[in-house]
């Protein structure tokens, strides 16, 4: 996954700079980090195992400055995260230095040829191929900049690259399927593979598109496509609307609680933000669609789930699919396509989208948090949420905003009033009211192993939705079930105290009440969170309110949970371990 950076000002720049910028790229990988400075003569390297604190503990960065700095932080692919793979890559003179993001899929063949040209490698990464390739092409009398093309040329695979030269004051790159995003600021422009890394110095950016390299210089931009020919640069520029301060922690110990406290007012903002003419554009795609396919990873899937039963409950033919097992299906006329990614840049839901679905002509809606993200140029119709920047991790307010658009979708395309979700936000401070007992039950199933999460309805994929999160962050093995389903196996593993957490949308309570009493009589100890009906469960946080915003007190209550059980047990619940944030990898 990965995440890069590069500065080139007209003034010598401190590389504590691009430390400061790495930290904001973290939630990409954290397993190693690495700086290069641009030295008269050579490239000066600073990198180690672990993330920017790590980094700062061995290296006094504020003593080294450069007017050209690139730093990478990584999720590890090709290798382990040891030092040596470490990025930034050098050539064998030091003269050039790469930091990338992707796969470099023929880098076996492409080392092999080098070694043999005489080139010794000194990490096991597919990176480490391209400072050599271009010292080899600069060998045979070739400018860096023609160097540089003819390497990306011979690479096949994903990536997003930055080489610098010494001796020069200038970035190249080149993307093909991983993110980079250009920033234009005064005497300095950027470029890295989130605009969040730099948005406190500039909020113009240019968002560059697969299949494009260049350079940036402290007052220059250009941009080639990779038949050579130029693309105007600025008709690309836009302006990006969140503010940097979005994305500070200051009052808080963790961005996951930030983030989730922050829940009512992007749930507001996201609404608040709605575009009337694209979101009923939208509606009436999904309307007269005879199908409508639903795709998205990991939490933006169990968004689409939810938005699919919704949908599937008013009698539309709904298939919602985990984005890198949908290339299977095929799509047939009068299907429509929605397709769901916080980031925008989840290389799963990218592939599906553009190179399978878009194959057959359908018409596509894309639902993402960040207007420069990619899968927004691939989409016929881009809605989208306005939770701001999420640091942390886990989904967390990006969730509920999602719901807060697909809610407002479904009502549009059912042709119900939408006014209801003007009570979404106090929902979730309703639900946010109750941390307290959150990190009680948190803190009680931070000493367990295994568990349940179970629901009916709409309370299957929130079900699902609470699971991923205290899997992911606690460490907790938790697998969700449709509660009807845990008497046909999951009941088998209940014993004295096994933890079972009941997702109680107000809907069809009876029958929870039954599967509730199931697990009771083997002794499990069961938790609830319930809207407008109590179910009896041995700890029950009940809630009370309209039933359709049910997922607006319960999303945020799971989440705190997940949370607090982190917190207890030691982990850092802004970094998962192995884990990044945006999965720009298949
Ligand atoms: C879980 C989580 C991941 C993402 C998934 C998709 O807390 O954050 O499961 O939901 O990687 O990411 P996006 O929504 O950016 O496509």
């Amino acid at each position: 996954v990965c995440g890069i950076i590069g500065i080139v000002s007209h003034k010598e720049q401190r590389a504590s700079i691009v430390a400061s910028c790495l930290r904001l790229l973290e939630y990409r990988g954290y397993d190693s980090v690495g700086i290069a400075a641009l030295d008269v003569g050579k490239v000066e390297v600073m990198k180690t195992v672990g993330g920017v604190e790590d980094l700062l503990k061995q290296v006094d960065v504020d003593s080294i400055s450069s007017s050209v700095l690139v730093g990478h932080t990584r999720w590890a692919t090709h290798g382990m995260p040891t030092f040596s793979n470490a990025h930034p890559h050098t050539d064998c003179s030091s003269k050039i230095a790469v930091v990338h993001n992707g796969t470099i899929t023929n880098f076996d063949v492409l080392k092999e040829e080098l070694t043999s040209l005489g080139h010794r490698f000194k990490s096991e990464t597919d990176t480490e191929v391209i400072p050599h390739m271009m010292e080899e092409w600069i060998k045979k009398g070739l400018t860096s900049w023609e160097a540089f093309k003819r390497t990306v040329q011979a690479l096949n695979g994903s990536y997003a690259i930055l080489a610098v030269v010494s001796g020069e004051r200038r970035i190249y790159f080149a993307r093909k399927d991983n993110p980079l995003t250009i920033g234009l600021g005064k005497g300095s422009n950027y470029i890295a593979s989130d605009a969040e890394a730099f948005v406190r110095f500039t909020r113009r950016v240019v968002r560059l598109m697969d299949g494009e390299l260049g350079y940036i210089e402290a007052d220059e931009v250009r941009i080639f496509d990779f038949t050579g020919k130029e693309i105007a640069v600025g008709e690309r520029v836009m302006e990006i609307g969140w503010s940097p301060e979005e994305s500070g922690i200051i009052g808080y110990e963790h961005y996951m609680l930030k983030e989730i406290q922050e829940s009512p007012r992007a749930v507001r903002d996201t609404l608040a933000g709605i575009r009337f003419d694209q979101v009923s554009e939208a509606a009436s795609l999904i309307r007269n669609s005879e199908r409508v396919l639903v795709v998205g990873s990991g939490t933006s899937y169990h968004a689409g789930l939810l938005f699919g039963h919704l949908l599937e409950k008013e009698g539309y033919d709904v298939r919602t699919l985990i984005a890198s097992e949908a290339t299977t299906l095929r799509p047939r006329e009068g299907d429509v396509l929605i397709s769901i990614s916080q980031s925008g840049e989840t290389l799963d839901v990218l592939n599906a989208v553009k190179n399978h679905f878009k194959k057959y002509n359908i018409k596509s809606i894309s639902l993402t948090n960040r207007i420069e993200s990619a899968l927004n140029f691939v989409s016929d119709i881009r809605l989208h949420t306005r939770a701001g920047p999420e640091v942390g991790v886990a989904a967390t307010k990006t969730f509920t905003s999602q719901l807060a658009a697909l809610l407002y979708l479904k009502s549009l395309i059912v042709g119900e009033p939408t006014d209801y979700l003007e009570g979404a936000p106090a929902a979730v401070s309703n639900s946010l009211s109750q941390q307290g007992y959150a990190k009680a039950i948190g803190e009680e199933l931070c000493k367990k192993s295994d568990m349940f999460y179970l629901g009916r309805g709409m309370g299957v994929p929130l079900a699902m939705e609470g699971a991923l999160k205290i899997k992911e962050v606690a460490y907790i093995h938790a697998e969700a079930y449709p509660a009807g389903e845990s008497k046909h196996g999951p009941i088998a593993l209940i014993s004295d105290g096994f933890p079972v957490f009941f997702v109680n949308d107000g809907e069809r309570t009876a029958l929870l009440i039954n599967n509730l009493k199931e697990m009771k009589a083997r002794r499990a100890k069961t938790y609830s969170v319930s809207v407008n009906s109590r179910i009896g469960a041995d700890e029950e946080i009940y809630f009370e309110g309209d039933s359709s915003l049910a997922p607006f007190y319960i999303s945020p209550f799971l989440q705190m949970v997940a949370y607090f059980a982190a917190v207890c047990k030691g982990a850092n619940p802004d970094r998962p371990r192995n884990l990044a944030k945006t999965v720009t990898v298949e």
